[in-house]
């Protein structure tokens, strides 16, 4: 199998490919034992959550498996791939300490109390529910899953397993950008602008593969559409327009007008067709405009959003409290997805 990343250019897309840039039950009610599998022994100062690893991605590689190597509270334990010479090449790179023969085995594995899910986005789901069969907790890849029907299904599996599940919307993680939001408080914001473009040439790619869950407005428009949430709340119209590749039938450029109660707009723009292209705008009617620069991806510059993100993930399974990132509010973010998909007409 080819190299799906073959030396990434810097800065493009998510970040992850620029060395040099700048991101959680629901412990919840009605939880039954929420530690199927025995729960990494907490409290004794050197515990570590055991991760498995689904997959054999590019992502994972480049950020997420050096973050959990990095953690203070995690190990590698065990990663499959379809290709266990991939998987091998991930293993030794960063000390996974087995290979296992597929997916399956990672999650039968007794020394795994959570699996990170870097898998195609239509495999999301149904790999997150084998995973909570199987008595693990998960960190799942953005989107959690296809629309908001999946996001809620996982929701609910996650509250009926009694395990924890996040979306691993790294960028959240971040003290720029929860900084900059930070500094927004208070303010009298009118107008936002939110953008996550790049080039996609690799029509191979799953991204350009609808049936996969391709498309910008689930890769990148929805980091344009937290980010406008995450300031503004939820929206009350959204209004939007995409072009869509004649081939490959995925929304290759999404634009969406979003309008608040009290009467704040948001503009969202997401591309596979343009240059690196991230921009975070906020107009506010006192003192002008605020931006932020790459507000979307970072790795190590030097805070590293992924080793943030696991280690509260992991935090939350050790101390048994709840993921720093709430299902309600991913729900909430495939929601607009879904209202953008509708307005656009695709
Ligand atoms: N948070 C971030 O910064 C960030 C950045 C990039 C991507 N992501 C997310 O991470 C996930 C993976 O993205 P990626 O760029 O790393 O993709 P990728 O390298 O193509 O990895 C996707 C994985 O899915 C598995 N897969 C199963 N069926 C497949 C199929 N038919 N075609 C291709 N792969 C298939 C493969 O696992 P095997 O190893 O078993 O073959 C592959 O390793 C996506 O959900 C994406 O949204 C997040």
């Amino acid at each position: 199998m080819r190299d799906p990343h073959p030396s990434p250019p810097p800065q493009a897309g998510e970040g992850m490919r620029d060395p040099h840039p700048s991101p959680p039950p629901h412990a919840g009610e009605g939880m039954r034992d929420p530690h199927p599998s025995p729960p990494p022994q907490a409290g004794e100062g050197s515990a570590r959550v055991g991760w498995g690893v689904l997959g054999a991605a590019w992502i994972a590689g480049r950020a997420v498996l050096p973050a959990i190597a990095a953690s203070r509270n995690g190990r590698l334990v065990s990663i499959a791939s379809r290709d266990a010479e991939r998987a091998r090449k991930l293993a030794g790179e960063h000390s996974i300490e087995r290979v296992a023969a597929d997916y399956d085995a990672v999650l039968a594995d007794p020394d795994v109390d959570a699996v990170y899910i870097p898998l195609v986005n239509n495999l999301h789901l149904e790999w997150t529910e084998r995973a909570f069969a199987a008595g693990k907790h998960v960190l799942c890849e953005k989107p959690l899953g296809m629309n908001a029907r999946e996001a809620e299904r996982m929701a609910e599996s996650s509250a009926r397993a009694g395990l924890l599940l996040m979306e691993a919307f790294m960028y959240r993680f971040h003290p720029r950008p929860r900084a900059f939001v930070e500094g927004l408080r208070g303010k009298d914001v009118l107008h936002l602008h939110s953008t996550f473009g790049f080039r996609e040439a690799d029509r191979a790619n799953y991204r350009m593969r609808r049936e996969l869950g391709g498309g910008a407005l689930l890769d990148v428009g929805c980091y344009t559409v937290n980010a406008a949430r995450w300031i503004l709340g939820e929206p009350e119209v959204v209004l939007a327009q995409a072009t869509i590749d004649p081939e490959a039938h995925v929304d290759v450029s999404t634009g969406a007008l979003l309008k608040f109660a009290g009467g704040a707009t948001a503009s969202v723009w997401c591309s596979f067709e343009s240059g690196e292209d991230q921009r975070l705008i906020v107009v506010t009617s006192d003192d002008g405009t605020s931006a932020l620069g790459r507000p979307f991806s970072a790795w190590r510059d030097p805070d590293d959003p992924y080793q943030l993100m696991v280690e509260s993930f992991a935090d939350s399974i050790l101390e048994g409290t709840p993921v720093e990132l709430p299902l309600d509010d991913t729900i909430a973010n495939m929601r607009v997805l879904d209202r953008i998909r509708e307005a656009a007409g695709f």
